[in-house]
């Protein structure tokens, strides 16, 4: 492959990557939208805190999410998830 179909082939990637998942749902935004009603992000980092470790952080992310009538998809869900643990948890899976 010469240099340039390199390029077109990873700015393909990138594009359906972004088409299928970063376009469609942007966990931070939708955090920031809809997750910070009840409790802002300081119930992830108090000292109490109730999640300790991946699965439970998944289970009440599904909980406090069947609370809004946005109902997630599963993959979104996931993403909101992973958010949550990047930027706040931090748990290892
Ligand atoms: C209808 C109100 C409500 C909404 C909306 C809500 N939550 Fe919650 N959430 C709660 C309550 C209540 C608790 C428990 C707080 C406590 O124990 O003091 C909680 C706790 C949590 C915890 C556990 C904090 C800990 O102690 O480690 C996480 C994680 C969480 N919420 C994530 C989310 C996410 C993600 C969203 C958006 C999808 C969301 N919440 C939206 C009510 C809500």
């Amino acid at each position: 492959m010469s240099p340039k179909s390199n390029l077109a082939a990873a700015s393909l990637a990138l594009t359906l990557a972004g088409g299928v998942y970063a376009d469609e749902f942007d966990a931070a935004s939708y955090h920031e939208a809809q997750c910070t009603r009840c409790h802002d992000s300081g119930v992830y980092t108090r000292s109490d805190r109730r999640i300790t470790s991946f699965p439970a952080l998944e289970a009440q992310v599904a909980r406090c999410d069947a609370n809004l009538a946005t109902k997630l998809f599963p993959a979104d869900l996931s993403q909101l998830v992973e958010h949550l643990n990047s930027n706040y948890y931090k748990f290892s899976q």
